[in-house]
């Protein structure tokens, strides 16, 4: 029973889950995040269905009470993991849509008080719909006059409920503290939001266009595809696991998969890890590199690849351990000088962040389940953030 602020009962209507027990069962998983990473060729297909016409190869977006032609600037906030999807995304809308991102953490953006653009237009990016600094930041943009727009995984929620228009992500139910599918789902609405964007920019061809679909279309056969290589990142985290400190390391949008590679490391392995853009880290993080702190490295091959080798040689001349993952190509160039080399299918470097996260998800997860961390509900962390 339902009751409002005078205490008087309400009535609402009932609206049954969709939801199967499949759905929310563990399978023959032994957690929950397992199961999740390896339901992500589903839920990425599925996901694109809703958003891609395989035939015309063109992404198909609901109705928007604004054109991506007429905004000045996109305004962007999340937090965690969804707010490193949303630096991907930044680097997706400015290079194939041209169009600025402003992104920050929902918990600074709240109170940031930001000037925002007459006519603009706010993403909010959020698995659960209802962490409340992000929902703050929706309100406050709201009161600054600007679209809202947010990406979603809970349809039956805060954000969803406030925001102009809603785009879901269809991960189904992700049970896990630590996000896996309702990340790459992220990173596939938000790519086509990019694609849309740019197409109605005039910043996109529509050769450009469908060559980018079709690299977006062939990413779930390729996780299925490269999901079978599990037993070597069990090897890889049995050495990870003996380390206190681990760094992660990217450039371009491999450089906010980096720091969501750490997040999800520390989450639930405990240890300490950090993510740095490449070029950055010999302004600092360099002094930490020796033998006992392995780097895994995101290098796919493509226009970034030689800065980032440069990096990975300047690391290996310190003595660090190098967890390189990379393409066939890349791997062929440097794969003789680094300690593990992981291959994952050659992509286009437009999608690369999408498949790259599944060795991440998976190293963070063998090295939990090697260290006996509560995987699906690591301690002092809460699925759904719903106080400050
Ligand atoms: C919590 C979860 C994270 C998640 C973050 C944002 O910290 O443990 O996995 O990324 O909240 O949650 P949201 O539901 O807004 O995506």
């Amino acid at each position: 029973r339902i009751f409002d602020q005078e205490d008087a009962p309400v009535e609402r209507l009932v609206t049954r889950t969709v939801m199967s027990g499949a759905m929310i069962g563990k399978g023959s998983y032994r957690h929950f995040m397992q199961k999740e990473i390896f339901e992500q060729p589903v839920v990425i297909g599925d996901t694109l269905q809703s958003y891609v016409d395989p035939l015309s190869r063109r992404v198909t977006l609901p109705d928007m009470p604004f054109d991506f032609a007429d905004i000045p600037r996109l305004t962007a906030s999340a937090c965690g993991t969804a707010f490193y999807a949303g630096m991907i995304g930044k680097y997706w809308f400015e290079q194939v849509a041209r169009l600025p991102v402003d992104i920050d953490i929902a918990s600074e953006f709240r109170y940031r008080e930001a000037p925002l653009p007459e006519n603009g237009a706010a993403l909010f990016i959020s698995q659960s719909g209802e962490t409340i600094d992000t929902l703050s930041a929706l309100r406050y943009t709201r009161d600054q006059k600007q679209h809202i727009l947010s990406i979603v995984n809970q349809q039956e929620s805060g954000i969803a409920r406030e925001s102009d228009v809603v785009m879901k992500t269809l991960a189904g139910p992700e049970i896990g503290v630590a996000s896996t599918k309702a990340f790459t789902t992220q990173l596939v609405v938000l790519a086509c939001l990019a694609l849309a964007a740019g197409r109605a920019r005039g910043s996109l061809s529509p050769e450009a266009e469908a060559e980018l679909t079709s690299a977006l279309i062939e990413v779930p056969a390729q996780a299925s595809y490269f999901l079978e290589r599990e037993a070597q990142l069990i090897e890889i985290a049995h050495e990870m696991a003996e380390a206190s400190d681990i760094l992660y390391m990217g450039r371009g949008s491999m450089y906010p998969l980096a720091l969501e590679g750490a997040l999800k490391f520390k989450e639930i392995s405990y240890l300490h890890a950090e993510g740095y853009a490449a070029g950055e880290l010999k302004h600092g993080a360099m002094a930490l590199i020796d033998e006992h702190v392995p780097i895994v490295v995101c290098a796919p091959s493509g226009p970034l690849f030689d800065k980032t080798a440069g990096n990975i040689q300047e690391v290996i001349a310190r003595g660090g351990r190098v967890v390189l993952i990379s393409d066939a190509q890349g791997i062929e160039a440097i794969g003789d000088n680094v300690t593990h080399a992981v291959q994952v299918p050659e992509v286009s470097p437009f999608v690369a962040p999408i498949l790259y996260a599944l060795p991440l998800q998976l190293l963070a997860y063998h090295t939990a389940v090697i260290k006996g961390t509560d995987v699906d509900k690591p301690r002092n962390l809460a699925k759904s953030v719903t106080v400050e």
